[in-house]
């Protein structure tokens, strides 16, 4: 497993982490807890030092389960996970002010709910789970993060993106307040290539990549007729005519990335990978299998350039779904 540096924290991370949403089973359909302590296991053993969740993913639930992997493997690991808005709509109104979402009281209690979740005395990276423009000239929230910093309470400071303005944590990243950045870019979302992702290398930001394989989707697995089980979000986010469209479109990636050596999943996260600015892409895993092949990835050669040209251009511009003419 090769490693990158993380921004100008003087952490070294693994390029493939672990996105341990599906572990708090929110929204996921049914997981099995055995296997997640067993994917969690066989991740590290093949170098994975990088695990994001958040208290949403399961109410505590996916925090909970890495407490419960890092009491039995001794490595060491860099645990990153978010806070909610309290209050408010979510991606936060322009109205609002941020203490509806992020009071300093607020963000003191959920950090102390962080800690005990992950029974941990320090939390390696303390996301805030959404960020509105409207906050940027006045960025309070990050104020009472730095406090936590300075009593010890959390090593680093991150945000995540919100989907519809993802460029929003431009400023966050040029002024100086956050130390991650967690973002989507994957073969349709290539948006953050234009603008974060050069402004986090400029400014020393690490760059966590949510979502390389677009829930799934890019790993080509799903047809026409893919019927999502019970509980599954996934039914919602690909659903009408959402499903067909992305899968024409994955079709298409595939018939590019044919003869190439590496199949679908693989070029989907290396694509992922192959922006400099990208610190580490944490694939979503749910099982052993799904680790194996993941963290595998890292070990493979770079993406040809040639190869790496044409994937650029299957860019979908899709965070408002256009009419089918799109
Ligand atoms: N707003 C936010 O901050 C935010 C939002 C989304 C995600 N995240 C974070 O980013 C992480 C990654 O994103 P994600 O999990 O949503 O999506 P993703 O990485 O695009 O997709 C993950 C899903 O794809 C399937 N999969 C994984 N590897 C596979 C393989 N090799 N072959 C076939 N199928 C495979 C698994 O589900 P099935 O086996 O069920 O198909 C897995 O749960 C999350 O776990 C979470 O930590 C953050």
């Amino acid at each position: 497993m090769k490693s990158r540096g993380f921004g100008k924290t003087g952490l070294r991370v693994s390029e493939v982490g672990f996105g341990a949403w599906a572990l708090g089973e929110a929204w996921w359909g049914t997981q099995d807890d055995g296997e997640s302590i067993k994917a969690l296991h066989r991740a590290a053993e093949l170098g994975a030092n990088f695990i994001d969740t958040a208290q949403v993913y399961g109410e505590g639930k996916s925090e909970a389960i890495i407490a419960r992997f890092r009491k039995e493997w001794k490595g060491d690991l860099i645990v990153a996970t978010k806070t909610p808005p309290e209050a408010g709509s979510w991606p936060p109104s322009p109205y609002d002010p941020p203490e509806i979402a992020f009071s300093p009281a607020y963000l003191r209690a959920n950090v102390e709910k962080r800690l005990r979740s992950l029974q941990t005395d320090c939390i390696d990276i303390l996301q805030l789970h959404c960020w509105s423009r409207a906050w940027n000239k006045d960025p309070r929230p990050f104020e009472t993060l730095r406090q936590l910093k300075q009593e010890g309470k959390i090593r680093l400071i991150g945000v995540s993106t919100p989907e519809h303005d993802q460029n929003c944590v431009v400023d966050l990243i040029r002024n100086g307040w956050v130390d991650s950045v967690q973002v989507i870019y994957n073969l349709f979302e290539q948006d953050p290539a234009a603008e974060i992702l050069p402004a986090a290398q400029e400014h020393g930001v690490g760059i966590i990549v949510r979502m390389a394989f677009d829930e799934g989707a890019l790993t080509g697995k799903f047809t026409r007729e893919t019927v999502f089980p019970k509980g599954d979000f996934r039914a919602d986010y690909f659903r009408g005519d959402r499903l067909g469209r992305v899968v024409d479109r994955v079709e298409k990636i595939r018939a590019d990335v044919a003869g190439s050596g590496y199949t679908l999943p693989q070029a989907a996260l290396k694509f992922a990978m192959s922006h400099p600015g990208v610190s580490t892409v944490i694939a979503g895993i749910r099982n052993v299998a799904q680790a194996e092949m993941n963290l595998a990835v890292s070990e493979l050669p770079e993406l040809p350039p040639e190869l790496l040209k044409e994937l650029r251009t299957h860019f979908w511009r899709r965070s408002i779904w256009y009419g089918d003419n799109w």
